[in-house]
């Protein structure tokens, strides 16, 4: 059923993601069926740095676009929390980065003001769904509201909307996959040879890993979509703080067991996995595994990410995502959008 549908939006960053979904929403000629959203304003950008730009009566996004890239910045300056107590808006984006030291606490912060202020969120930063997900949902469900967080594990492949919406009426036994790209990049580049210090940095060249890639090669990027998909998707909900998930660390692979395990007809992966132990306990870990060459986690690389579902009635269902761009990680806001018009 659809509900009813005005939304009034407010993105909350203008980075990379936001950028790319401002770029689909202004292009309804290249992107014909966005007008199957119907009618929407976005009435406000916040950056931190780069300024803002707000107008009630909905703002011109092909205007926003060539503002931005001429200037490369906006003329307003509002911070993200006064724009959320001060515009009127009825749906927030929080587009802001992952903030793993700060557990993710002003995207927290964000979300509890725009739920409370009577907004729907769409999140695509992680650090809320990691480490406040049960605070914020019951907080959307007091409001009447909806919070949907398709874009924090793969992007905008229907991970969520695969496991809430397609698979009703399974139990989820397990969640297991590939999400990281950086260590998945690192891992096929060693096979080939090269060091981890090379290829980290060709990594980081493709853009593919932060100038900080300690994150990534520790586990805790990977740890955080453990527990975003633990979070989200076991009923009754876990409370899997991205702490409790063990980790392994990339840095602990050498030459000599990537040759071992190819000898072995297999390759190293770093896989995420979680599931439910008991009624209330939820395990999550980032570990190093050898995968034979005949199961599909195999195939996954460079960018591209898999995730295995299993599930008590479906058995288990495989989902990838190849060659990931931008246009993938927009679809994730646009398909929340869609998923809240028509109800969540
Ligand atoms: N890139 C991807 O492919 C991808 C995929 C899946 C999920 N995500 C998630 O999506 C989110 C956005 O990613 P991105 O690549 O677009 O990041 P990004 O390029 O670093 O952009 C972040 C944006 O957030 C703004 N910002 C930072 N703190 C803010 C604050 N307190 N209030 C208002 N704006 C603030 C930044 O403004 P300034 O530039 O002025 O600091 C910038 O506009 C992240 O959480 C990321 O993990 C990204």
């Amino acid at each position: 059923m659809i509900r009813f549908w005005g939304p009034r939006i407010l993105f909350l960053g203008f980075g990379n993601v936001g950028r790319r979904v401002v770029e689909i929403l202004a292009d309804p000629a290249k992107y014909p069926r966005i007008e199957d959203l119907g009618d929407y304003l976005v009435v406000g950008i916040v950056t931190r740095s780069h300024g803002a730009t707000l107008n009630p009566r909905g703002l011109d996004l092909k205007r926003v676009l060539e503002e931005w890239n001429r200037e490369g910045r906006f003329r307003g300056e509002v911070d993200a929390a006064t724009a959320i107590r001060e515009t009127n808006h009825n749906l927030v984006v929080e587009m802001t980065p992952l903030d793993i030291p700060g557990r993710g606490a002003e995207a927290i912060r964000h979300i509890r003001l725009a739920l409370e202020d009577g907004s729907d969120v769409i999140t695509c930063n992680k650090g809320p769904v990691a480490w406040a997900w049960h605070e914020l949902r019951e907080l959307a469900y007091d409001k009447g509201r909806g919070i949907v967080c398709e874009t924090t594990v793969m992007d905008g492949v229907p991970v969520f909307n695969l496991v809430q919406r397609s698979l009703k009426g399974n139990r989820i036994l397990k969640l297991e996959g590939i999400l990281n790209s950086t260590t998945n990049y690192v891992l096929g580049e060693m096979e080939k040879g090269v060091s981890l210090e090379e290829a980290v940095a060709g990594a980081q060249r493709l853009g593919v890993a932060e100038a900080d890639p300690t994150y990534d090669l520790e586990g805790w990027d990977a740890a955080v979509k453990v527990a975003a998909l633990a979070n989200v998707l076991f009923r009754p909900g876990a409370e899997l703080r991205p702490e409790k998930v063990e980790r392994d660390s990339l840095r602990s692979v050498t030459p000599e067991r990537i040759r071992e395990a190819a000898a072995r007809g297999a390759r190293l992966k770093v896989v995420c996995e979680t599931w439910r132990e008991s009624y209330h306990q939820v395990t999550g870990r980032v570990k190093i595994r050898e995968i034979p060459l005949t199961d599909p986690f195999a195939l996954v690389s460079g960018t591209s990410s898999i995730l295995r579902v299993t599930t008590d009635i479906a058995g288990k269902i495989v989902i990838t995502e190849e060659d990931p761009d931008l246009s993938t990680t927009a679809y994730g806001v646009i398909s929340d959008l869609f998923r809240l018009r028509e109800g969540f």
